[in-house]
């Protein structure tokens, strides 16, 4: 099974570039779910229909649902929200951590698809799904959710384990949530299991496809820019972009034309700022992309006659190594001059600057502040290193 997942900053078009994918991966004959895993679902409304959270046949070979995590979590875990908050709460300490990141809506939802994601995989019922997320902060929340959590459910579960059997003779007195048995944290466990489960399949290139939506708006290439670094970071495979509603050549009204003339700019920057995933692009369409039609001439602007399940591109834009008192940053860049090549940083991006290339290189958090100690680039690979030196001690202060 494919799995191929779009997010993108808020309204830029990631509904309806999962629902046109799903329906185009449909047409070409895979047998395609489409789910939204976005609180604020509107794929039903994209797609001009209604949908459950289980997977509904909205034409041949293309299904589609939203997740409805209370439920799901429920079902997974076999035990209501409610009793489980509860006791997570009563614990205090490290648990709190855990039952706030479940409690929290977002974290509801992430773990219910994440759960679900891999479900579906192993059914096999399913050639290709496309996951229509939430916006990129929270997206990123979703998938950093794994590490997360395997790193509190290994000391959690212990510890929750050894309360269970102290406590239960005295329950009551010092907790008013009921301890649980055995079996809850069995099925903790599990939880935990399906969520590096499905951790490997997403950040596996083999399985998953992350597609970034942005318009051409600084705001919108700023916030995906940084996905962009943290998903690389943490290994999730970034395969292209597609840059929605471009004011299109037909539209000569001279109001739109320093539209069309800043949107040309800020085109140039996305193709420097991804290099070198493949870009699509998608014109503004005279009208909102809602239902099958609409959606199907979508899906012909991003892909033509490409099959959207293929992959277009594999590989690491960049990566970050630690060595002998240094990080080394390693990224792919068109080519440039090595004479010209100039560096520096500014606030929490690096500046990457070569003649008329340019690129703002939003840095990762382990990586600020940290002073530039030499850069090479080599011609070869088209790969800039740049050595930052970690601080003195070790241990950066924050
Ligand atoms: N290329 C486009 N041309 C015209 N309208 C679009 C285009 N892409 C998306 N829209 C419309 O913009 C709105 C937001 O799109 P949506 O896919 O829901 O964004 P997101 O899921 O990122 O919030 C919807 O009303 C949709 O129909
Ligand atoms: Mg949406």
């Amino acid at each position: 099974m494919r799995i191929i997942l779009f997010t993108g900053k808020g309204g830029v078009g990631k509904t309806s570039c999962s629902a046109s994918t799903a329906l185009r991966c449909a047409e070409m004959g895979h047998r395609t779910l489409v789910m939204s895993t976005d609180p604020a679902h509107s794929l039903a409304d994209s797609l001009d229909t209604t949908l459950a959270s289980e997977p509904r046949e909205v034409r041949p070979g293309l299904y589609a649902m939203e997740v409805d995590p209370k439920a799901q979590i429920e079902k997974d875990i076999g035990y209501s929200m409610q009793f489980i908050t509860e006791w997570m709460v009563s614990q205090g300490g490290i648990n709190d951590i855990l039952a706030q990141e479940m409690m929290a809506g977002e974290g509801l939802i992430g773990a219910a698809s994440l759960g679900l994601i891999q479900e579906f995989h192993r059914k096999g019922e399913f050639d290709v799904l496309v996951l229509d997320t939430a916006p990129t902060g929270q997206t990123l929340q979703l998938l950093s959710m794994p590490d997360v959590m395997g790193i509190y459910a290994k000391k959690f579960l212990r510890r929750g384990r050894v309360l269970a059997k102290v406590g239960r003779p005295t329950v009551g007195l010092f907790t008013s949530a009921p301890i649980p048995e055995d079996e809850f944290f069995d099925e903790m466990e599990r939880a935990n299991e399906r969520l590096q489960a499905t951790r490997r399949l997403l950040s596996d290139p083999k399985t998953t496809t992350i597609r970034l939506v942005v318009n051409l708006e600084k705001m919108v290439i700023k916030e995906t820019e940084r996905a962009f670094t943290y998903l690389n970071l943490f290994n999730y495979p970034v395969e292209s972009i597609v840059v929605n509603r471009a004011l299109p050549p037909e539209v000569q009204d001279p109001y739109f034309r320093q539209w069309k003339e800043t949107q040309q700019g800020y085109l140039e920057e996305v193709k420097s700022a991804f290099y070198p995933l493949p870009i699509r692009q998608v014109p503004m369409f005279n009208r909102e992309v809602v239902g099958l039609d609409a959606l199907s001439r979508m899906a012909r602007a991003v892909y033509g006659e490409d099959d959207p399940s293929r992959v277009f591109y594999e590989g690491k834009p960049f990566e970050v190594t630690s060595r002998d008192g240094h990080h080394l940053l390693s990224l792919h860049i068109p080519f440039v001059q090595k004479k010209d090549l100039e560096l520096l940083t500014a606030g929490d991006e690096l500046v990457i600057r070569a003649g008329p290339y340019q690129r703002l290189f939003p840095l990762p958090y382990a990586l600020l502040g940290l002073p530039l100690d030499g850069a090479e680039f080599k011609e070869e690979e088209k790969r800039l290193y740049v050595r930052f030196k970690k601080n003195a001690g070790g241990e950066k202060k924050r």
